[in-house]
């Protein structure tokens, strides 16, 4: 279905990202209409549905798909698969933010599902529509043949993001609902990885919740990796893997959640024989910032190293209207459910990279403690 107007967007999980990133853009494209509000809290969807003038509110993700005023949503809740799904049957257009899903086994029919539908569903990968980035990346294409390739993503601080903007949160929500939810992810992770890497679900869980950028960052600037050559978990949330690709270098990328930097630490760094580019990302949760391009290369045979600084914009902003374009038709969706589902895949083959370590133990206090075979 492709709208005459404007495109009616339903927002699901209405939290921290929705609040300081995509309902602002939904509400100032002149694409969009922001058409319902689906969120677990009440208090959420009335303090939400005052601030948009949005009358439609929904607790249960299934009575806005069926709401004829919603032509597409986001998922911007933490738990993806069986929403992604419900959206595909409802054949309504989707940003669903990263991961997919948690699980392959969820993911793996998605793409074929929603080309079948004839809905455009991409994925929340709003890096690939930074400026900066893409401006990198067209460096990094004409540097010839890399000698090395570097990735790395040490998150930092993520608990200034509420004094930093107004946030309503979901505190109406019980612990217990909260508790079953992360418990059903848990156990469906566990369950993917089998016995005998269980042991790595926090591991995984990093990968697709933030390294899941840097491997489409990659996919998007190489293709897929042909496989994975080596993998070490340093820590809990800390990877180091070496990607290997057909006929070229591989890939070093180190992944780590819990730094406390009060900066943001991700960096893309490609070398040749002549020359450098490294590409450093903003934080994202900041507006208006985007990725800075250090280029090292010799000019008339002197050494020279120029800074292109970010532009004044938001990839999410340019995400969602190259959204707009694809629902159209103007545009290809370049940030795929396939790419998705094979991101995925990677993070899975980065764990079966490592040696086992299995099914997490209960301890006799009840806290968790992951059992090395
Ligand atoms: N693209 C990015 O850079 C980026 C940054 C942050 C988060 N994210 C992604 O966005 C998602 C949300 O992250 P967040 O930090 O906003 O989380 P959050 O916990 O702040 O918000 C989640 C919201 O979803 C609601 N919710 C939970 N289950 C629901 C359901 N079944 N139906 C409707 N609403 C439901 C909760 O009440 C809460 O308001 C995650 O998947 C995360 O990976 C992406």
């Amino acid at each position: 279905m492709k709208p005459a107007g404007r495109i009616g967007v339903g927002v699901v999980g209405c939290g921290e990202i929705a609040q300081l990133m995509h309902l602002p853009c939904i509400a100032e494209l002149d694409d969009f209409s922001l058409a319902g509000l689906c969120d677990l809290s009440a208090g959420v969807l009335a303090r939400l549905g005052e601030q948009y003038s949005v009358g439609a509110t929904y607790r249960d993700h299934r009575e806005l798909l069926a709401d004829p005023a919603i032509d597409a949503i986001v998922i911007c809740n933490n738990d993806h698969g069986a929403i992604v799904a419900d959206a595909i049957a409802a054949k309504k257009h989707f940003i669903v933010e990263k991961p997919v899903a948690f699980t392959l086994e969820e993911a793996a029919s998605l793409p074929r599902r929603a080309t079948e539908a004839g809905i455009v569903g991409m994925v929340g990968y709003m890096k690939l529509f930074d400026p900066g980035f893409q401006y990198g990346r067209e460096r990094i294409r004409t540097l010839g043949a890399p000698t090395s390739i570097r990735v790395h993503d040490f998150s930092g601080r993520f608990d200034r993001y509420k004094s930093l903007y107004t946030q309503t949160l979901p505190a109406d929500v019980p612990a217990a609902v909260l508790a079953e939810g992360k418990r059903q992810i848990d156990l469906r992770i566990a369950a993917s990885l089998g016995a005998k890497k269980a042991g790595y679900s926090d591991l995984y869980t990093t990968i697709l919740m933030l390294g899941s950028h840097d491997l489409a960052v990659l996919r998007s600037i190489f293709g897929p990796p042909a496989r994975v050559a080596y993998a070490q978990a340093i820590g809990p949330t800390h990877v180091l893997a070496v990607l290997e690709y057909a006929g070229g270098v591989p890939a070093i990328l180190e992944i780590a959640f819990g730094t406390r930097y009060e900066w943001w630490d991700e960096v893309v760094e490609v070398r040749s024989l002549d020359a450098e580019v490294r590409i450093e990302f903003a934080n994202p949760y900041h507006r208006h910032h985007t990725a800075t391009v250090r280029v090292r290369e010799a000019i008339d045979e002197l050494p020279s190293e120029r800074m292109v600084p970010g532009t004044p914009d938001t990839s999410f902003r340019r995400q969602w209207k190259h959204f707009a374009a694809a629902i159209r038709s103007e545009e290809v969706p370049v940030s795929t459910l396939y790419g998705g589902v094979s991101d995925i895949r990677l993070a899975r083959a980065i764990i079966d990279a490592l040696p086992p370590k299995a099914a997490i133990d209960v301890g006799s206090r009840g806290e968790a403690i992951a059992v090395s075979q």
